[in-house]
């Protein structure tokens, strides 16, 4: 991402499994909840202030890869 390449999926093979790394990227959607607390929208950062007293996860932009699902898969035998 820092050449300016999209964070593409990889699969990753061993002998008795496949493991998918799914980059987690953020788009103008996440911005809902993750940008600026400025820029939050004041009912819906209410109700995540009630939910999540604790959420740090906010002060994001987009296309920042902010997570990875890794899913193993077991080969069949
Ligand atoms: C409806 C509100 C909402 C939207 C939309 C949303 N999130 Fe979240 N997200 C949250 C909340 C609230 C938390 C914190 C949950 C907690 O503290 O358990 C969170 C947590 C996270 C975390 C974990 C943060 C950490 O450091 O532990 C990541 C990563 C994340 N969100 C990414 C995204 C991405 C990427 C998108 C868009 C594809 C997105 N979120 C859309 C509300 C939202």
């Amino acid at each position: 991402m820092q050449n300016g390449d999209a964070a593409k999926p990889k699969l990753m093979e061993a002998d008795d499994k496949i493991t998918g790394y799914y980059p987690i990227v953020t788009n103008t959607m996440c911005m809902n909840c993750h940008a600026d607390k400025s820029k939050i929208d004041s009912k819906t950062l209410a109700i995540i202030n009630e939910l999540y007293p604790s959420d740090a996860a906010t002060g994001y932009t987009e296309n920042q890869l902010r997570g990875l699902w890794v899913i193993e898969m077991e080969k069949k035998k």
